[in-house]
């Protein structure tokens, strides 16, 4: 049997906990720090950490009370140990490991990106490897080959602004809200995805992904047509932004699909709740018949239900984390 496991996920601006045994969520809660941040435009590193640990104790309560569960039956803990904010990761990892200490319980640290690329299986059965899983948010972008849990091959990786910055970074030029990403996916609707041509970088390179040369191109053509006074309707440029990254995207990702020769496609972190990303998956899956198995939107943003089953299958291995061991900001995938 899988193990039960109570986990935490606070490596950036939302506060999560989660029951979890094997790919069954008892209860997956979480706090957003969205209002806190927006009026900065961006995530404040302190405010993160601080307001993790004005919320953590509660939602662990609301947490164990949705899911039944007694804390006496529970078999583990895990949470995310990086990458992240580390003051921010440093709150649900201690409050985690403070947890299991005084329970007697296994404590496993989980790699946040392990967490998204696992997720998929939290509502797909047969989300099983070998798989192509792209991962995209706000500080990643990167196409890995699963060839089973655990061995991981990045073959594809932004070698600068990650899918979710260039959102959050382009909303920000755009003049629309934070975070960006829902942003320019809400000002997309209508608008012509063709209505401009903004540049996609890198599409001979089935390794790199970039996406600061999409950034300069959007702000020279905002410049230009403030200027003249001639900028097409929001909607339309919104549209365009969405179509460049998604565009990206789509082309290494089903490289990847063509050159492993796998059956299931994945998709994990928050920029693959982009509507229209999801379209284009759908539609690139179809014409390979290749199975895409991409969770629902609250599940591709950060939650704690992807770091309890991660942590629920290594304890159930028989792996866990040494009580000394700290949080590692730039944890590395594999
Ligand atoms: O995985 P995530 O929730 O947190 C990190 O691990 O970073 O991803 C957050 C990122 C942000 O950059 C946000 O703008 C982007 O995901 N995002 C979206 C959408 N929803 C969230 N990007 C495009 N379209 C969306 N609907
Ligand atoms: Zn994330």
């Amino acid at each position: 049997m899988n193990p039960l496991v109570l986990a935490f996920e606070t490596s950036c601006d939302e506060t999560a906990v989660a029951v979890v045994r094997g790919a069954d969520t008892l209860s997956n809660v979480l706090s957003s720090q969205v209002d806190l941040h927006s009026r900065f435009g961006g995530v404040v590193p302190e405010v993160a950490a601080r307001a993790h640990v004005e919320s953590i104790r509660a939602l662990t309560h609301q947490a164990l009370m949705e899911s039944g569960v007694h804390p006496a039956d529970l078999d583990g803990v895990a949470a995310t140990a990086g990458p992240g904010l580390v003051g921010a990761l440093l709150v649900g990892h201690s409050f985690a490991k403070a947890t299991a200490w005084a329970r007697q319980l296994s404590f496993i640290g989980i790699d946040h990106m392990e967490g998204h690329l696992m997720a998929p299986r939290l509502e797909f059965e047969d989300f099983v490897p070998p798989a192509v899983v792209t991962l995209a948010s706000g500080g990643h972008s990167q196409i890995v080959l699963v060839d089973d849990w655990g061995t991981y091959h990045i073959l594809g990786e932004t070698i600068d602004d990650a899918a979710g910055e260039a959102f959050d970074k382009l909303a920000r030029v755009l003049g629309l809200g934070f975070p960006g990403g829902p942003a320019i996916d809400a000002a997309s609707d209508g608008g012509d995805p063709q209505a401009v041509k903004f540049p996609r970088a890198m599409l001979d390179r089935p390794d790199q992904l970039s996406f600061s040369g999409l950034k300069t191109s959007v702000v020279r053509f905002i410049e230009k047509g403030r200027a003249s006074g001639d900028l097409p309707p929001l909607a339309d440029v919104a549209a365009s932004v969405q179509e460049a990254i998604v565009d990206v995207l789509v082309d290494k990702t089903f490289r990847a699909v063509d050159k492993t020769g796998v059956k299931v496609v994945g998709g994990g972190g928050g920029v693959l709740a982009n509507r229209r990303l999801r379209q284009r998956f759908a539609e690139e899956a179809d014409a390979r018949g290749v199975k895409l198995r991409i969770p629902s939107p609250a599940l591709c943003t950060d939650n704690a239900a992807m770091i309890g089953m991660a942590g629920s299958h290594w304890l159930r291995l028989g792996r866990f984390s040494d009580w000394a061991i700290g949080v590692d900001p730039g944890r590395r995938l594999g």
